[in-house]
């Protein structure tokens, strides 16, 4: 939801300001823009474009035109006023002496617009940036950080804003309140950034701002403010990401790479946490994980889809009851949690606002939160009382895949600790957990190396218009997240649904050729699967089933064709049944011609309500 850069130092700003924003391109892509002072002229230079970064970048010749070692940079997704160039960031006040770049939503502008507009101020966007850019030089008098101040007393709503001022060119100002924002440090130099990924190349030294935090960004160094406008100390944090881990390495797309990575990515995650037979999570207060009497899970899109499988798993292992609700309707829901139940929280980003407010209301409440998050120091690891990183790396392609299959083995391993802690399971069922988990990442490969037979049934299957996706128990979550996959991708309509719901209403969208993804990796389960794929085919649907190696046969006397997977402990069935899925949805919009890495109307990290 909108990328932020900024960069003060000794170098040309603009080249430096479009590579960082390369990099934060997966956060929105719908515009882009950038200010910089002009030590020609004195003034500020803004130019922005409609469209993707590179029409910019080409516009400016990558930037080498416009001669200034400080400035700001944006891409954007849309969210007041429709993509275009006049609504695009930075935003400037009238006399063009402000810019502004903003994540995040300014919940009051329209009050504040309406009441600049009456002291004659002119507008030309439709944003709700423009009345920041404007509202800041209303205020102004000789003082940037003051004038900032002032304005942060009025606007209400979600922000990470970088501003530069044309009388001040020897500083930057950062702001952060519900949207995320770092600082960096190098030599002789200093940035703003959405995330580290984009100065990665430049520093691995940042200070991770908190809500309410002002800073002022010199050559020199950067001083950091409180809500109070006092100058507080911070810690300087070391990034541990390579740079390559955030480059494509010579693959097409990211979203291919990161499927390629998640074995890579499983051992990571999982090595360090089974030691000796046993799960050794992270350093949790010994009474942290005792006397739950209630868990429940939150997080969106495929986090949520990863929290369905965790309530399965949870259940069924620790006997606990389990809830798991979509972080946008969680604080609707007057939800029950005391100081007996667990809040977790899944997220890629770190920063889904939803899943925040979620997170937000069961701290009010009073439970333990406990989250699940890939990006270090990101807000929900930071507001969280435990934190379980998934250690996946940068994940940049929009739709996820590394982070989901960590995320399911994380919390799957979880579901394993909390079920021996409570005496639920035996010790042959507990050792036999932990090999399977150890296992897990060369089952991985097995099926990444097959992958050409997944490429095929793309070929067969791209041109269809709508697919679904059915499953039971376990495979009915993991059908959700197929079908999340591919829809987002390839754009096909595409729908999941519980096996045993399609004939109370839906089974009548089943005609000849309609195709349906029948899962039945659940060996449990797996005669009633069979039912199933018999009650569709017989009303004329083509069946493309998922199951595991010792049921192919069986399967294949039925369906049309058959996907499989390596036979595995039912704990890690879905880690192991999306990556056929993934690697389908992929090859599909591959073959559709889509744009892989940034779906349409899409963006990564999402930071509005
Ligand atoms: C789908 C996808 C999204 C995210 C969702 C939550 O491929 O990536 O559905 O899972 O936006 O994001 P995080 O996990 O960052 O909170």
């Amino acid at each position: 939801m909108c990328g932020i850069v900024g960069y003060i130092g000794r170098e040309q700003a603009a080249p430096i300001l479009l590579e960082g924003l390369s990099r934060l391109e997966y956060r929105g892509y719908d515009s882009a823009g950038v200010a910089v002072f002009d030590s020609q002229t004195e003034a500020l230079a803004v130019h922005k474009a409609k469209g993707r970064l590179q029409v910019l970048s080409e516009r400016l010749h990558g930037g080498a035109d416009l001669d200034s070692t400080v400035g700001v940079g944006h891409t954007r997704w849309a969210t007041h006023g429709a993509p275009s160039d006049a609504n695009s960031h930075p935003q400037v006040s009238h006399s063009g002496k402000i810019a502004v770049v903003h994540n995040g939503i300014i919940e009051n502008y329209a009050e504040l617009k309406a009441f600049l507009m009456e002291q004659g101020v002119p507008f030309t966007s439709e944003t709700d940036t423009e009345v920041v850019a404007q509202l800041i030089e209303y205020f102004y008098q000789g003082d940037l950080l003051q004038a900032v101040g002032r304005v942060l007393r009025r606007i209400q709503g979600a922000y990470a804003l970088g501003i530069l001022c044309a009388d001040c060119p020897d500083q930057l100002v950062a702001v952060r309140k519900d949207s995320p924002l770092i600082l960096g440090l190098g030599e002789d130099c200093t940035f703003i950034a959405s995330d580290v990924t984009a100065i990665l190349r430049h520093t691995r030294r940042v200070y991770y701002m908190e809500d309410g935090e002002l800073a002022v960004l010199t050559r020199e160094g950067i001083q950091c403010f409180n809500h109070l406008m006092q100058p507080i100390e911070k810690e300087v944090a070391a990034v541990d990401w390579e740079i390559d881990a955030a480059e494509k390495g010579g693959y097409e797309h990211f979203m291919f790479k990161e499927i390629m990575e998640q074995p890579e990515a499983l051992r990571r995650c999982l090595s360090p946490r089974i030691r000796d037979g046993e799960i050794v999570l992270e350093d949790f207060p010994p009474d942290f994980l005792r006397d739950i009497s209630r868990i429940c899970i939150v997080a969106c899109g495929s986090s949520y889809h990863v929290g369905m499988v965790g309530k399965y798993h949870l259940e069924r292992l620790t006997r606990i009851p389990v809830e798991t609700s979509l972080g946008s309707e969680f604080r609707y829901m007057d939800p029950i949690v005391d100081q007996h139940t667990l809040v977790i929280v899944i997220s890629q980003s770190g920063e889904t606002l939803d899943t925040m407010a979620a997170l937000r209301e069961a701290r009010r409440l009073g439970g333990r939160i406990l989250s699940i998050v890939n990006v270090v120091g990101s807000s929900i690891a930071r507001e969280s009382d435990q934190v379980l990183y998934t250690w996946a790396g940068p994940e940049i392609a929009v739709a996820t895949t590394k982070a989901y299959t960590t995320q399911l083995a994380l919390l799957s391993l979880l579901a394993l600790k909390l079920a021996r802690a409570r005496g639920t399971l035996s010790d042959s069922e507990y050792h036999a957990s932990l090999d399977a988990f150890q296992a897990l990442p060369d089952k991985m490969e097995q099926i990444l190396s097959r992958r050409d037979d997944i490429q095929y049934f793309a070929s067969q299957y791209f041109n269809h218009n709508s697919i679904f996706f059915i499953g039971r128990n376990l495979d009915y979550a993991l059908g959700l997240e197929g079908s999340l996959k591919l829809k987002e991708i390839s754009y096909i309509h595409s729908e999941a649904y519980a096996s045993g719901e399609l004939k109370h209403g839906t089974i009548s969208l089943i005609e000849d050729g309609t195709l349906v993804v029948a899962l039945s990796t659940y060996e449990k389960l797996f005669a009633k699967a069979m039912s199933n794929v018999v009650e569709v085919k017989s009303r004329g649907a083509s069946v493309l089933a998922l199951t595991t190696e010792r049921r192919r046969e069986e399967m294949a006397r039925i369906a049309d064709a058959v996907m499989t997977i390596p036979d595995i402990h039912d704990l890690l069935l879905p880690c192991l049944g999306v990556v056929p899925l993934q690697l389908f949805a992929y090859y599909v919009a591959l073959m559709r011609g889509c744009d892989i890495d940034k779906p349409r109307n899409l963006a990564k990290s999402v930071t509005v309500e």
